[in-house]
């Protein structure tokens, strides 16, 4: 028998464990997909996505969720979700998922409709017709996931496939947005490439200076940033892969190989994590 504060953090650990699984038992028979334009909002039901003319049947070979799987959907070009928008060159897009994972992702990659390049899909599952669960036994990529059929065009990286979507945010610039991420001039240039690689591979997931809409991990600066209390080796090791430096079976930090991430790119990301520890920004600390 389990003694009881065993049970409960067992418990707490299987409520977490399944929380999507129930969300997404508990969730609406007609999901939206919502995109926030901040003074104006459009909720996409799935029902009328499955109904509209540009729906098309894709096939997606490379599938970043499925990956050894022949994948088919049926799909809208993200750029029709957007066409009667008015998106300024300084535009953010955000996407925001059912587990909180949440980044900005490049417009220009997101509303591209030239062939040569990748173009993005969200890709819509049918009641009638369940994709399998991402991880065995766990739920699906759906009801809305952002696919892309041909990755290599445009070198579209695995994060950016953000699944179980549930939306698009789009804001006047990622400055206005969140200030307190940006490196505090002088930065050098390792320090502005560290970030650009930071807002990419980390953000969707953490917080800087408890802004971002990543809720998946501990925010990196405040009140202590990795470069202040796990040395440099330690830190590398983390990244390359987390299991390497602590094991946790139900992490859910990525790892970042080589082959994501170059030596020279985690250099320039610890630079800017070790600058940002410099320009730390004091908020009192959120309770719920
Ligand atoms: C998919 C989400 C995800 C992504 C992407 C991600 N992390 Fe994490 N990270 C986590 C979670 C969750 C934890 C908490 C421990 C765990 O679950 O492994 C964590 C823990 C950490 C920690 C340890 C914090 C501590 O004090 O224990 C550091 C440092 C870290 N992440 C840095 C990074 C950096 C740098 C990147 C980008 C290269 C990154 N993470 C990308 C989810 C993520």
């Amino acid at each position: 028998m389990l003694h009881g504060r065993w049970k409960y953090a067992f418990c707490l650990a299987w409520l977490i464990a399944n929380s999507q699984l129930l969300r997404a038992e508990d969730g609406p028979r007609d999901p939206v997909l919502t995109l926030d334009f901040g003074d104006a909002k459009v909720a996409y039901k799935r029902s009328e996505l499955l109904q509209r003319p540009d729906l098309e049947h894709i096939e997606v070979a490379a599938d970043a969720s499925y990956p050894g799987r022949k994948m088919s959907y049926q799909a809208v070009p993200a750029a029709k979700l957007f066409a009667n928008q008015k998106i300024s060159p300084q535009a953010v897009i955000q996407f925001q998922c059912l587990d909180g994972f949440s980044a900005p992702i490049s417009k220009e990659r997101l509303l591209n409709s030239d062939p040569r390049q990748s173009i993005a899909y969200i890709a819509i599952e049918s009641p009638d017709a369940p994709w399998p669960g991402v991880k065995a036994g766990g739920p699906s990529a759906g009801p809305f996931y952002l696919v892309w059929p041909q990755p290599k065009l445009s070198q579209i990286g695995p994060e950016e496939w953000p699944f179980q979507l549930v939306g698009f945010s789009l804001r006047e610039n990622l400055r206005q947005l969140y200030p307190a991420i940006f490196p505090v001039e002088p930065a050098s240039a390792e320090v502005q490439q560290g970030f650009t690689s930071f807002t990419k591979n980390c953000f969707p997931c953490h917080t800087m200076n408890r802004q971002g809409a990543g809720e998946v991990g501990p925010d990196l600066n405040v009140p202590y940033g990795p470069t202040e209390y796990l040395n440099r080796r330690s830190l590398r090791r983390l990244i390359r892969n987390p299991q390497d430096l602590r094991y946790y079976a139900k992490s859910r930090m990525s790892a970042f190989p080589k082959s994501s991430l170059s030596d020279e790119e985690l250099n320039h990301l610890i630079a800017y994590l070790a600058h940002m520890t410099k320009h730390k920004v004091a908020t009192t600390a959120k309770h719920h």
